[in-house]
């Protein structure tokens, strides 16, 4: 059904996600599924009461996956998320087993839906729709670096004193420790970044961008440490996400997708732009890169698919 969405997993994240997606036009139903029934009735309840102020959307949550019936995209949370002290990575041998027994259960329902992921770690999961229920590489996207690219949009506005929408900067590879901020193809107004960043008065001098980039890259560390959850942000890039793919928008997002190859690294799975629409995601770009930039990203591709490998075998 056009617009109808299914969220696995009615924690922080997933309750962010629903509520969010609530506001989304083109977003009819939302359909909230989890373990805990009580909870997602709850949850549930209290977005469609948010909702109630304007939203056309109906919320519900569903007592079982074939209330997933005719979902256009369904967004996976389920799992355990990170706690202070870990990295994504670590997630791998809990998370793994979660989303293929999710999988296994939505697929029965809903076969042709697109698949969004955002449990960690979240690069690995469109692995585990491809290789484990032969999925189309398209229709399983990870949310990837969509996240880490509005973290870094962020710092820079904040810099510079120009909205994240005027800010052309990608984050690439995984969605954790090696990430690649994409500096050498980040541009505003057509000027590459650091020029238009001299032209402003508020340069950006290379101990600068390297104390960015390590900000961007804790981010997450940072705000679990703070909170003990970070979920605004993801839910915010999953209901961007969704409203792409519902919408068929053709918008451009770094976001991860399994690749049989990717400089020269095989079966890996890392954020690449795509053009996002109804179909999913498009095949990856690789954008032009400079050499740090290139060999960063291949080592980021290697670590996932050393993680690919040590989650499916
Ligand atoms: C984040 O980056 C933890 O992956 C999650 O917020």
């Amino acid at each position: 059904m056009q617009g109808k969405v299914g969220i696995i997993g009615a924690g922080l994240v997933g309750a962010a996600a629903g509520y969010l997606l609530a506001n989304v036009p083109g977003v009819s139903e939302i359909v909230l599924l989890d373990m805990d029934q009580t909870r997602a009735r709850s949850e549930a309840a209290d977005i469609a009461h948010a909702a109630a102020f304007g939203s056309p959307a109906l919320i519900r949550a569903a007592g079982d996956y074939a209330d997933l019936a005719g979902a256009q995209v369904v967004v996976v949370t389920a799992g355990t998320s990170l706690k202070p002290g870990q990295t994504r990575l670590d997630l791998l041998a809990a998370n793994v087993g979660v989303v293929a027994s999710v999988l296994e259960r939505v697929l029965a329902v809903v076969p042709d839906t697109v698949l969004l992921f955002a449990t960690n770690p979240v690069d690995v999961m469109p692995a585990v729709a491809v290789r484990h229920f032969g999925l189309p590489r398209g229709r399983a996207i990870g949310t990837g670096c969509a996240l880490d690219s509005a973290r870094f949009r962020d710092r820079l506005a904040r810099h510079l004193g120009v909205s994240p929408s005027s800010i052309h900067a990608n984050v690439l590879g995984e969605h954790g420790d090696s990430e690649v901020l994409h500096w050498s193809g980040a541009q505003i107004a057509g000027m590459p970044l650091v020029d238009f960043a001299a032209k402003l008065g508020h340069p950006l001098p290379l101990e600068l961008r390297e104390a960015m980039t390590k900000e961007v890259r804790t981010s997450a560390y940072r705000i679990k440490e703070g909170k003990g959850v970070s979920n605004f942000g993801i839910g915010g890039c999953i209901a961007r996400l969704t409203r792409a793919i519902v919408n068929d928008e053709h918008v451009v997002f770094s976001v991860s997708t399994f690749m049989e190859e990717l400089l020269g690294v095989e079966e890996t799975c890392v954020s690449l732009p795509h053009v996002l629409s109804a179909q999913g995601a498009s095949e990856p770009f690789l954008p032009p890169l400079d050499r740090a930039e290139e060999a960063a990203l291949r080592h980021s591709a290697g670590v996932l698919r050393e993680a690919i490998r040590a989650g499916l075998g």
